[in-house]
Order: structure tokens, then sequence, then C-alpha cells
């Protein structure tokens, strides 16, 4: 059986990440990922990433910043570790040999973002999640010695042992449909969000929320899942991300009446409001017949204000996503969007090092809740976050590494379950529902209830149709019944990953009674500090979930309103 100080589930940006600095550290470190590592959904992240490296910056402007667009959920202590931290990170990236964008002094430039109060981004055109993936690939090939890499497994339980440690996983080889157990001093969650509960969404095929159930299944509390950001500007149809680069440009949003209606809740920052605002503002727009296109389901948004040649050059991937999905020249004529779901702030409650209270569990990226980002994130701090809470995961994991044994476990009748488990799946006969149906039901009800806009009565109706599809999904059939690169089964999987995810966030936007950040409820549409200054955790018991709460860490800076 493979054994690993370091065993890290996921190779995006945060599992790369954490397995170079382990591997750096000394640790014997294998990283796995159910599809090659430079597909992970990192490779999708585009506008850049947040540091103050300006010399007129200040990283507690960066961490000011990033405590307001959390709309005061943030944990201040984690958001000054990241903030603190981010020059140095990005730094390192450039020595490491990503090709930031440089301005006509030969400096790194920066451009602007939503929430932030100067620009603070950095950036590699629109495709900074690409650069970065591919660059940190190339560092883990350098360090082929230390770090294994299991490429295309799938995870299908933590090891969890009779100590309550957590020391491996059991993982199916996608090319052959062999099952493994693989022991670990360590095991590091990084593998992304849960995006695919939603249609439509930014996120990739892959980002089923694997890490996040993989975690609460094994009795970890998930923190504040309620917390789902929409990104102000995804394609109507396919909700295809174009990036909040192009307002950090100088696009503009404008409605049926060719209104910035921006002004109206962020006189201020108009199109550079955080995330939840300018999605609230637009959804407005559209509720009240003021949107554009087909059902008047849409929101313009005007590139041509840009220069041409800076578009070119700076915003290359989205004049072809216009162009390929679309059918519009950005340079020329405006683009129609609207919000889409894009990102969970909520996730595996961590501490800044990563760690969960399961002894031997960390996890690190969208799949964590540190929490830095709280109520919404602000663009271009996701690409920190992954990085800065990766390499600190890995480098307390290799620490914990050198001082115990590896763990040991009979494994046998785990992976049997297992492998039982999915023999079911195989032999299911048709009649019930396709996964694929379901799937698409799931992803409909959470856009149409636990989106921009929530109410009591919505939420409910979420939560009995989520139950009614955990039931179907147990009888859920699917074709494929082969072992090679069997996707059909690995798709069942995921659906019950991606229930048990959707499951948690309606509970914790019914849970909180209050409108903060991404979760704005019409029935309680204040922001309520007296009673929900509070993080929402959900633990799975015997007798379904259980909701507590935990303390925001407040630092420096005290709530006030919120106002761009
Ligand atoms: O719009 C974007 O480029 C997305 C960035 C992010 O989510 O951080």
């Amino acid at each position: 059986m493979p054994e690993h100080d370091v065993l890290i589930i996921g190779a995006g940006l945060a599992g790369q990440r954490a397995a170079l600095a382990a591997a750096q550290a000394g640790a014997s470190v294998a990283i796995m990922s159910k599809v090659h590592p430079v597909r992970s959904h990192s490779v999708a992240a585009a506008g850049g990433i947040n540091a103050a490296i300006s010399l007129d910056d200040d990283w507690r402007s960066h961490a000011f910043d990033t405590v307001k667009g959390s709309d005061f959920l943030g944990d201040q202590d984690a958001i000054e570790v990241m903030c603190s931290e981010a020059p140095g990170e990005v730094m390192h990236l450039e020595h490491m040999g990503v090709t930031f964008h440089r301005n006509e002094k030969g400096e790194m430039d920066l451009r602007a973002f939503g929430g932030a109060s100067m620009k603070r981004t950095a950036y590699v055109a629109d495709i900074t999640g690409q650069a970065l993936l591919h660059v940190l690939y190339e560092q883990l090939m350098k360090h082929h010695e230390q770090v294994e890499r299991y490429e295309e497994w799938f995870t299908t339980s933590l090891l969890i042992d009779d100590a309550g440690r957590c020391v491996g996983v059991i993982a199916r080889d996608v090319r052959s449909g062999r099952m493994e157990s693989f022991l670990a001093k360590n095991v590091i969650l990084a593998c992304g969000g849960a995006g695919q509960a939603y249609k439509p969404t930014t996120n990739g095929l892959i980002v089923t929320g694997d890490g996040i159930a993989l975690a609460y299944r094994a009795g970890a509390p998930l923190m504040d899942m309620e917390m789902v950001q929409y990104h102000p500007t995804c394609l109507v149809e396919s909700g295809i991300l174009i990036t909040e680069g192009a307002r950090g440009e100088g696009a503009h949003l404008l409605n049926a009446n060719g209104e910035r209606f921006m002004e109206k809740s962020a006189p201020n920052k108009m199109e550079l409001a955080s995330r939840d605002v300018v999605s609230r503002a637009e959804q407005i727009e559209i509720n009240e017949g003021r949107g554009v296109g087909p059902n008047k389901a849409g929101i313009y948004l005007d590139v041509t204000v840009v220069p041409r040649k800076r578009t070119l050059e700076a915003l290359r991937e989205i004049v072809n996503l216009g162009r390929d999905f679309a059918g519009v020249d950005i340079t020329r004529e405006p683009i129609m969007i609207r919000p889409g779901q894009h990102y969970i702030m909520g996730g595996v409650k961590t501490d800044i090092d990563g760690r969960t209270p399961i002894d031997g569990l960390y996890a690190a990226g969208e799949v964590a809740c540190v929490s830095v980002h709280g109520g919404n994130r602000l663009g271009a701090n996701s690409l920190l976050d992954t990085l800065i809470f990766g390499r600190r995961a890995g480098e307390h994991a290799a620490a914990r590494s050198a001082s115990m044994p590896m763990p040991a476990l009979n494994t046998v009748s785990r992976v049997q379950a297992d492998e039982a488990g999915i023999d079911a799946i195989v032999r299911r006969e048709k009649g019930g529902r396709r996964v694929s149906e379901i799937k698409d039901e799931l992803g409909e009800t959470m856009n149409r209830y636990a989106a921009v806009f929530r109410d009591e009565q919505g939420l409910q109706s979420a939560r009995e149709t989520v139950a009614r599809l955990k039931e179907e999904a147990g009888s859920a059939w699917i074709d494929d019944r082969g072992t090679v690169f069997n996707q059909d089964v690995l798709g069942a999987l995921e659906l019950s990953y991606m229930l048990d995810c959707a499951e948690a966030i309606v509970l914790g936007a019914i849970e909180r009674k209050e409108s903060r950040g991404a979760q704005f409820r019409t029935d309680y549409a204040e922001r309520d500090d007296e009673n929900w200054l509070k993080h929402i955790n959900i633990t799975a018991t015997a007798d379904g979930p259980k909701v507590s709460y935990s303390p925001v860490n407040i630092t420096q800076w005290e709530p006030e309103e919120r106002k761009y």
C-alpha cells in the first residue's frame, strides 16, 4: 500500500502549492487528482491576483478592503495573514517564471478590480490562473523525486482511524477502475468548490464538491456554506465567465435604457463595487423589466469604451469567448451578460494553517473556509487564497509529519465497501431517473432558490427538492458498465457529493435570518450584527445535519455600514 507523509487531494493551485511547500520542507509528498493537474479548475481563473505590491499601497489597506468586501464576516486574523503574505507570494511566483504583465516602465502592472481601494491586481492578460498553474506544474516536475503524482485517480473516501484521525484515502484509478488505499500521515484537501451544484455556473464540470462532501461525511464541520457568490458578468445561456478584468479596464454595465445603473447602488465605485452589490443591482434591473435581450434577461457589458488595442492585449481571452460563445465582437459592440454562480465562500472549517478539526486532515483553497472571504469574496483574492493557504497547509503538514510515525490501518474491508458501492451503481437497473437528469434539476433548483435573492418559502422548497433528489440519486442509473474511464459512474458519485453540498448551502441559508454579503434574504433585508455576526457551522450526524455557531475573529476593524 502506498504511504506518504503528505497526501494532497486536488492538483489545482492550492494543491500544487501545498505539494511544493511540503516537498521543500523535506516531506515525502503525493498529489492525487481526478483530472490531469493542468486541467484543474484553477486554469479558468482569469483576471488576476491581488497583492499590495505598489509602493503607495499597504497590505492593511488590502486587508480592510477584504474585510469590508466580506461584509465583516471574514475572520480578520486570517485576512491579515493572507494580505500581509501576498506581496512575497506574488514575487515568488514571478521568480518561478510567471510572466506577469509589465507596464512601459518595465514594472509589474496592476489593474483595478472590484471592491479594491486602489489598483492591486497583478495579471497575465486574462489567463492568469492558466499561467500560474503551468508554472507550478513545471516546478512539481522539477521536484519529481519527492512528489509522487497520482493523475486521474478519484477519491471515494477518507480513511479515519479508531482514534478519529485522518490517515489516508481510498481512491479509484480512473484509467482502469482499480481501487486502492493510500496511507498518509496527513491529508490535504485541495479539490475546489461545488459550483456544479448550480446550473449555469462558471465552474468546470469537475467542480463537484468532492472535498467538501468527503470532509463532511468524515465529521468535519462546514462553515458559512450559504455564502455562494454570483459573478456579475457571465454569458446569459452558458454561464461562461467574462472576467471582472473587463470592468477593471473600464467597461460599463448598461440597462435597456442605456443607463449606467450602478450609479444608484454604488455611486463611488460604480461597476467596481463588490460582486454581491453589482450582481444584486443587475438582478434588480432584470427583475424590474430594464434588462436587455430575449425575455429582458440580460444586461449589457460595454467593453467598447476600452481602447481596442488594450482590449486585444489585456482581455484577449474574453475577445475569443465573446466571438465563439455569443457571436459578439466585444471590441465593437456590447455583450449580454447576467449574474451567474461562480464561487463558494463557505467550505470545510479550517484554521490559518489549513487544519480542520479532524486530526491529520487539512483543507486549502475553495474547498476550505478559513475564513478570508466571509460573506463575499473580492475578485482576485481567490488565487491568492489558494496559494497562501496551500503553502501554509503544506508547510504545517510537513512539520507535523516529521514528528510522527506512519499510521497503520487494515484497509481491506473499507476498500471492499467502496468497491461494493460502486458495483451497486454500475449494476442498477434502468427505470429510475438518470444521474444527469437529477443533476440538472439540482442545478436549476439551486439557481432559482439559493441565488442572488432568497426567501424562506423558496429555500424551504429547495430543501424539499434536495431531499427528494437525494432519494432519487440512490437508484439513479448509468449507461457505462465498464471499468476503463467510466466517467458515468464517477458522475453518480459526484452527484452525491453535490447533493451533500447543496443540502448544507440551503440549510445555512435558511438558518441565517439576515442579509449579509452574498446572502440576501428578501424577508430579512437588513444586516443584523447583533444576532448574526457569527459563522454558521453544519456538521453531519447520525440524526442528520446539526447547526452550530462560532464567533467571527475581529482584530482591528469594527463592523460598519458597507458603502461603495
Ligand atoms: O472575473 C474574474 O476574472 C474572476 C476572478 C476571480 O474570481 O477571482
